[in-house]
């Protein structure tokens, strides 16, 4: 099939590719025609273990083409997926702006009938606005199509090619065979509903999984106050079927530019119809909440911060990306560095963009995890990169001025601790 995707973000680039890997024909379309260049020659503006080399074979087996001419990829394609972004507005709703726009190109490009589909993460009803905005520039015929993308980011080609299951919300039932000839080589599991509840499945889900971790962090706090450990709980609680095991592993909270969005984006939804989602607030305030136990447990060990050092290990919201929206860190070292200590930092690749949100004479900025250890009162884990567990925790001990370890991630094992002679503190697990 002819496909034109819109948006050349994680979930825009990844479908291009993944699409064009299964033999079709894509044009991936972003306005920034610096991004296109580089796409051009291979170069993934977004960090994804892998995506350059699949970019670099369909550019090579000629499936996949990048253009800033939103026009000829619209009528030279059959099918045109959305995938611009939604950002947050200041009261959590999302800003549709982008996604109205490009409707409206899309429109105004059309030179026959289309199938629009919708990938971006929008609110219930915006498809039926996307086909008014696309009625309003063109005369042709065209079908709506929300499909709602489920990938995560580090790990998104394999999620892509390998979904759970693929939902698709039509109102055309003409269209259902087109839909599942597209879809079936990622999987058989596909469910083909009405638009709204599609568009909804999603904020559902990542609502759900953010609860989820939410509610283990939770009983993390509360083991800690009885002395159980929350990681013997989630693994016989995820025993349970009905239960599942993933999405319970507690620490610092959630971040990213999925959870944090979506789930004030549905607090939003269901207080625009008068519906107060008290569960979903609760989940929201908890993970605010989460962040500052790096900072209690600090004040626990080392009393004031005012002067001490600290060493913070891992600043992506986390592992395999370079993303830094929405991550703890950002809190935490801002923070710290208010509150008067000293931090030196490290990422094995997000210092740059956190670098470029927030930077400050206190911060140093580290290329190793030893160096950032080196000398300071303390060392705090919060993102759980690999590249951590492979620190040899004994050389960690020598080179800290206070042998303090704050593990916001629960990364280290109780052995390894034992071991280190470290003065250890995690997240629900006995001291
Ligand atoms: C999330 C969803 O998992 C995807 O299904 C969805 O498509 C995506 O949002 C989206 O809406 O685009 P993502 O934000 O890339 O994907 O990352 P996750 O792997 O889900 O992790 C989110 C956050 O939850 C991270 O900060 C992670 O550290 C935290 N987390 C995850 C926990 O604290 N505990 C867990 O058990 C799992």
């Amino acid at each position: 099939m002819k496909l034109a995707v819109i948006g050349t973000g994680y979930v825009g680039l990844v479908s291009g590719v993944c699409f064009a890997l299964k033999d079709n024909k894509v044009i991936c379309v972003d306005m920034a025609e610096e991004k296109i260049e580089k796409l051009k020659r291979a170069e993934s503006p977004i960090y994804e273990p892998g995506i350059e080399e699949l970019i670099e074979q369909n550019l090579r087996e000629e499936r996949l083409e990048f253009t800033s001419d939103l026009g000829e990829a619209v009528r030279r394609s059959d099918i045109i997926i959305l995938a611009v972004g939604t950002p947050s507005l200041p009261n959590g709703e999302a800003n549709l702006q982008y996604i109205e726009q490009a409707a409206a190109d899309v429109g105004a490009a059309m030179n026959g009938y289309k199938i629009i589909m919708t990938k971006s993460t929008v609110p219930v009803g915006t498809n039926e606005k996307i086909r008014e905005v696309v009625a309003r520039h063109t005369r042709h015929a065209f079908d709506i199509v929300s499909a709602p993308e489920f990938l995560r980011e580090g790990s998104a080609i394999s999620d892509t090619l390998h979904p759970d299951r693929i939902i698709i919300g039509i109102d055309n039932p003409e269209l259902r065979e087109t839909m599942v000839e597209l879809h079936q080589d990622f999987t058989d599991n596909i469910y083909v509903t009405d638009i709204r509840s599609a568009e909804m499945i999603k904020y559902a889900s990542n609502a759900f999984l953010a609860t989820k971790i939410s509610f283990i962090n939770e009983i993390a706090n509360i083991c800690e106050k009885v002395g159980a450990d929350v990681t013997n709980v989630a693994v016989g609680m995820g025993m349970d079927k009905r239960i599942g095991s993933s999405f319970l592993q507690a620490g610092i909270g959630y971040g990213g530019s999925c959870f944090p969005k979506d789930t004030n984006a549905l607090i939003q939804i269901a207080g625009n119809v008068d519906y107060e989602f008290k569960l979903l607030k609760s989940v929201v305030e908890v993970n605010t909440d989460q962040r500052y136990m790096i900072i209690s447990k600090l004040r626990e060990s080392l009393g004031q911060l005012n002067g001490i050092h600290v060493g913070i290990w891992g600043l992506s919201f986390k592992p395999n990306t370079d993303d830094i929206r929405e991550a703890p860190s950002l809190e935490i070292v801002e923070t710290l560095v208010k509150e008067g200590a000293f931090v030196k930092v490290h990422d094995p690749i997000a210092m740059d963009k956190f670098r470029e949100q927030f930077d400050h004479e206190h911060i140093q900025w580290c290329s190793t995890a030893e160096e950032a250890a080196l000398g300071c009162d303390a060392v705090c884990l919060l993102t759980d990169w690999d590249h951590y567990r492979q620190v040899d925790l004994r050389m960690l001990g020598s080179v800290l001025r206070k042998p303090v370890l704050i593990d916001g991630r629960n990364v280290f094992s109780e052995q390894q601790i034992a071991e280190s002679g470290l003065e250890y503190y995690s997240v629900g697990r006995p001291r």
